[in-house]
């Protein structure tokens, strides 16, 4: 071994007394680095040894170096990966981590070039290479970084022999910083005391911030990692510990904890954690699953529910994939500052606390779905993803598709009760549905070539990826049969376990099984996917029920539009449709041209067709006027023949073919009002999201008191449900019914119910008089918050505020912050927004989403509008980076707009601030523009029908 810092060679007393010695080599390391901070504050310094780091040119280049993707001749087979954060920071005040790595490579194809991913890092002394074999390893010639395509290149003078194995050794010192990305540190206040928490978050790109690395999925290895740690904290890894010591350095004790190897495995997918955080456990068979937090979350118990779904999650996957979990041990862990929900990390996964942390008495049965469905996800990872991984960000889709379809039937199984599954059509199917029906949607399936950069690789983490991938996933085990989905599912995670795949790996499993069962499909797998996956969007399904004429056609929102990419399908589908006539279920029926003649699908009388059953498909369906009436005849007399989820399905569908111009907004709006005497949750959802367009429009003109009117009635029923059932003390047994006792009490009190304003007013009341004791039920709070704030003045907001300020939970910080946007006095609107850009009172992060919620209150739009045009200057110069997202506010704020005025004050808005700009809000401003159009055009057309049926509902 070339520098001799691995100690392993050695053994026992010896090993400690030479890692001593190598300790005190990192801490040189930071010596020469903070000497090396203070000289560069005078003059250029450049870094020790020939290490140089290249200006970055414009001129198009082939050198392998300004490539994004690495050359294929080398690949890498074991690191030892050694890392000392600080959590304390250092005489400049920055916090740093220093670090030593070896990779272990085989030459692949003769090259005199070693390059290897390195972002952010500062070599601290010169890079060397060793022959592993007997061949000597050639001279190192010179390194140069290059910033741009985060490589370090190492130049030898001699070419390296195709088949020989050679180790490259660095040492280096990077910033532990604030970011959220690589090796970076979160911080948080217990009892009083600042705590620094030291963790990872790598992918997709960000490995190489940690050490060097091959940092491309496909760049599987074997990673030795040790951690280097103050003895009163905890090291976590991917494996499990091997060896821990205490060793001294400089006199001050340090521990050192090194891992097991890991099995072969990708860099994204690597976790190094050190904190003062506890945990609790359970042993499941030989494996142990363990949950950590912070000390008084875990004392309080807000570890127990995750603690407990674990393991029978663990044990639906094993059952699912047939393939036991390839560890022996699973953490997952609750950080106070992470950027996405969760991260998958192979046994070591990392969540937000929102997503870990439950507390039977403040969270609602939502934050508990929440907990279940995404432990559900990240362990559903640990084999398709983690086990098996795509070869390149491409198929993401796949990866994260997969994981969004199969955690529904893990939680599922964690909480039996609940049916969890069908809440897919509504978290996804519907909600992807709105993007993927717009011209400027994309296909699922990217070229390689397309994902290149850092940034690229980004956009593609996106709903389409999420949900769009889950829906179609659901519709392929739908007509596959579940038992032949998995079946083929299960030979190919046997098959490439360890290694790469591409999405079509996938469709020649499936095919296999297909072709062993008794399914029969009228296409190959990978002919019938290739629609749905190659080409964007999605069709509507016309089924004419008077002359059985079946055709499809691209569904898109604004009919004006046209996509701009060709497809080689021109649009057209292989599209499986479910179907019953009256309730008897008929076989599916394969549409595979645009228009086709299906002579069952005729009826005459009462005789109403439904297709699609449960949104199992990834299209909408349209009838004939006859057809529509009897759907709205059955759900008005005799709904329990259409099952629940259609019900939220011709909602839905009725309402975005009216958006679009298909039919009239008037039989859309026919579609509600069989809810005066429905309980169940997913068509009020469904409705409720739909109507909220129509609020949008209407609450500032003649058509919202008739509205009010028509809601207000509709929901009379719903709430004496919920009075009866639960005299609004206890908790409804159903997990849906729970949510749509939420759904009950808000439309009630907003429509001015006065049982509804009574009862909120009462508790909040209450809670004024003692505000140490809550009594307002966890799932009810949001909800209550917001009307009580509405009714009330001043007193009320300000109570608000104070237990704001009191909050220990982020969750409910969260639900009280958006309840003070509900207020309807301007002045206290004012303040608020005032309040919005101050740091010290709203966090930064909060106050794109603050003052999008006052925006959201019809008296709060105009003063937000006002607000933020007045003070862009401001916000864009002190929030312009970072997390504070322009697209989200602009969009927050202009969504209402629907005039001519208000357009002109946009476009003045747009021109007035040019010379500033709107950074990352660029692109919104000209989306608000376009959309604001289509609302004028819409509101044109539509107004005057609407509040004619609104007055007279038939
Ligand atoms: C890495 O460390 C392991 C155990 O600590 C040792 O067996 C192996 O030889 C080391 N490999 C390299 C390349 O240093
Ligand atoms: C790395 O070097 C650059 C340039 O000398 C310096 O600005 C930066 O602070 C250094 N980072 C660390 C963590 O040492
Ligand atoms: C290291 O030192 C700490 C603090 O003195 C002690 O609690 C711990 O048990 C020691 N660990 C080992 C492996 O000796
Ligand atoms: C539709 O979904 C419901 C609720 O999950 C389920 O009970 C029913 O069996 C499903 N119907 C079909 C045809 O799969
Ligand atoms: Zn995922």
């Amino acid at each position: 071994m070339g520098k001799g810092f691995f100690i392993s060679k050695t053994v026992g007393i010896a090993g400690i007394v030479l890692a001593a010695g190598a300790l005190a080599t990192i801490i040189a390391l930071s010596v020469v680095y903070s000497q090396e901070k203070s000289k560069n504050n005078e003059n250029e310094v450049k870094p020790t040894g020939a290490i140089t780091t290249s200006v970055p040119t414009t001129e198009p280049s082939n050198e392998p170096w300004d490539q994004w993707r690495l050359p294929q001749t080398l690949s890498p087979q074991t690191y030892n990966v050694t890392l000392w954060p600080r959590l304390q920071p250092d005489a400049t005040g920055l916090y740093i981590f220093t670090g030593l790595s070896s990779v272990v490579f085989r030459c692949v194809e003769k090259t005199n070039l070693i390059l290897i991913h390195s972002n952010k890092l500062n070599m601290t002394q010169q890079p060397t290479l060793t022959a592993v074999g007997s061949k000597p390893a050639p001279t190192i010639e010179s390194v140069v970084m290059h910033t741009k395509t985060q490589y370090m290149a190492i130049h030898l003078k001699e070419e390296l022999t195709a088949g020989e194995s050679y180790e490259l050794y660095t040492e280096f010192v990077g910033e532990l910083a604030n970011d959220l990305g690589g090796f970076y540190r979160s911080e948080y206040y217990e009892n009083g005391v600042k705590k620094v928490v030291a963790t990872t978050q790598m992918q997709a790109t960000d490995a190489r911030k940690a050490f060097p690395c091959f940092d491309e999925p496909a760049m599987k290895a074997i990673f030795h990692i040790t951690l280097y740690h103050d003895p009163a904290t905890v090291a976590l890894s991917n494996s499990v510990v091997k060896d821990e010591v205490n060793v001294t350095i400089d006199d001050t004790l340090v521990t050192r904890t090194t891992f097991e190897p890991t099995k072969v495995m990708s860099t994204y997918l690597l976790a190094f954690i050190v904190s003062d955080f506890i945990s609790i456990e359970q042993n499941m068979n030989d494996l142990q699953i363990r949950i950590f937090a912070r000390q008084e979350a875990i004392n309080a118990g807000q570890g127990d529910y995750a603690l407990s779904v674990t393991g029978k999650i663990f044990k639906f996957f094993e059952d699912y994939y047939n393939v036991p979990y390839p560890l022996p041990k699973s953490d997952q862990i609750a950080l106070p500052d992470f950027n996405a929900g969760a991260m998958e990390n192979w046994g070591l996964i990392t969540y937000r606390e929102t997503g870990l942390l439950y507390d039977e008495e403040i969270s609602s049965n939502g934050n508990k779905e929440r907990i279940v469905t995404i432990i559900a996800h990240e362990l559903a990872h640990q084999w398709f993803g983690n086990l098996v991984t795509i070869r390149w960000w491409n198929d993401l889709w796949l990866n994260e598709g997969f994981a969004s379809y199969v955690e529904y039937l893990g939680a599922d199984y964690a909480e039996q009760e609940w049916n969890i599954k069908d809440l897919i059509v509504l978290n996804d199917v519907h909600r992807v549905f709105a993007i993927d029906a717009l011209a400027s949607s994309h296909p699922l399936s990217s070229k390689e070539e397309d994902i290149q950069r850092p940034e690229q690789i980004s956009e593609v983490f996106d709903t389409i990826s999420y949900s769009k991938g889950a829906s179609v996933l659901r519709m392929l085990s739908d007509f596959l049969t579940e038992t032949v989905f998995t079946q083929g599912l299960r030979t190919y995670l046997d098959h490439f376990k360890y290694s790469n795949t591409v999405y079509t790996d996938l469709w020649e499993h499936l095919q296999r099984a297909v072709d062993s069962s008794s399914t029969t499909l009228p296409r190959s797998v990978q002919e019938i996917m290739d629609r749905w996956v190659l080409q964007m969007g999605f069709p509507v399904v016309t089924i004419n029920t008077a002359t059985g004429q079946i055709t499809q056609e691209h569904f898109l929102l604004d009919p004006d539009t046209k996509p701009d990419r060709p497809s080689e399908f021109n649009y057209e589908w292989l599209v499986p449709i479910s179907w019953t006539k009256k309730e008897a279920a008929e076989p599916l029926y394969w549409l595979l041209e645009k228009t086709t003649q299906m002579d069952q699908m005729k009826t005459s009388g009462d005789v109403w067709v439904l297709a699609n059953i449960n949104v199992t498909g990834y299209y909408r369906v349209n009838y004939d006027n006859e057809n529509w009436q009897r759907l709205l005849t059955v759900l008005e007399t005799s709904r329990q023949s259409i099952p629940v989820i259609n019900r939220a399905q011709i909602i839905d569908d009725a309402f975005n073919l009216a958006k679009a111009g298909i039919i009239e907004t008037t039989l859309a709006l026919r579609t509600t009002l069989f809810l005066d005497s429905e309980t169940e949750y997913m068509p009020w959802e469904s409705a409720l999201d739909n109507l909220d367009y129509f609020y949008l429009m209407f609450d500032r003109t003649e058509v919202y008191g008739p509205m009010q009117k028509y809601i207000g009635n509709q929901v009379k029923y719903l709430f004496e449900y919920f009075t009866t059932l639960t005299n609004w003390e206890d908790v409804p047994p159903g997990h849906t019914d729970q949510y749509n006792q939420v759904n009950a009490l808000r439309v009630a009190c907003s429509t001015g119910l006065e049982a509804c304003t009574t009862l909120v007013k009462t508790w909040f009341q209450q809670w004024m008089e003692n505000p140490n004791v809550n009594p307002i039920k966890a799932n009810l709070r949001s909800t209550v918050y917001c009307s009580a704030i509405a009714a009330g003045g001043e007193k009320e907001w300000n109570f608000a505020w104070e237990m704001f300020g009191k909050a220990t939970i982020a969750s409910e910080k969260d639900k009280l912050r958006a309840a003070l946007a509900c207020a309807t006095e301007p002045w206290l609107l004012n303040r608020y927004l005032k309040y919005t850009l101050d740091p010290d009172i709203i966090r930064k992060q909060d106050a794109t989403s603050t003052i999008v919620s006052i925006a959201s209150n019809v008296v709060g739009q105009p003063l937000a509008w006002d607000f933020v045009r007045a003070n862009w200057e401001y916000i864009f110069n002190e929030y312009g980076g970072g997390s504070f997202s322009f697209s989200n506010l602009i969009n927050g704020i202009t969504k209402r707009f629907s005039t001519e005025f208000e357009l002109q004050q946009l476009i003045q808005f747009r021109d007035d601030y040019a010379h500033i700009g709107f950074g990352s809000g660029t692109l919104a401003i000209q989306q608000s523009i376009e959309r604001t159009t289509a609302n004028i055009k819409w509101v044109e057309k539509n107004q005057q029908a609407v509040l004619e049926w609104f007055r007279n509902p038939l």
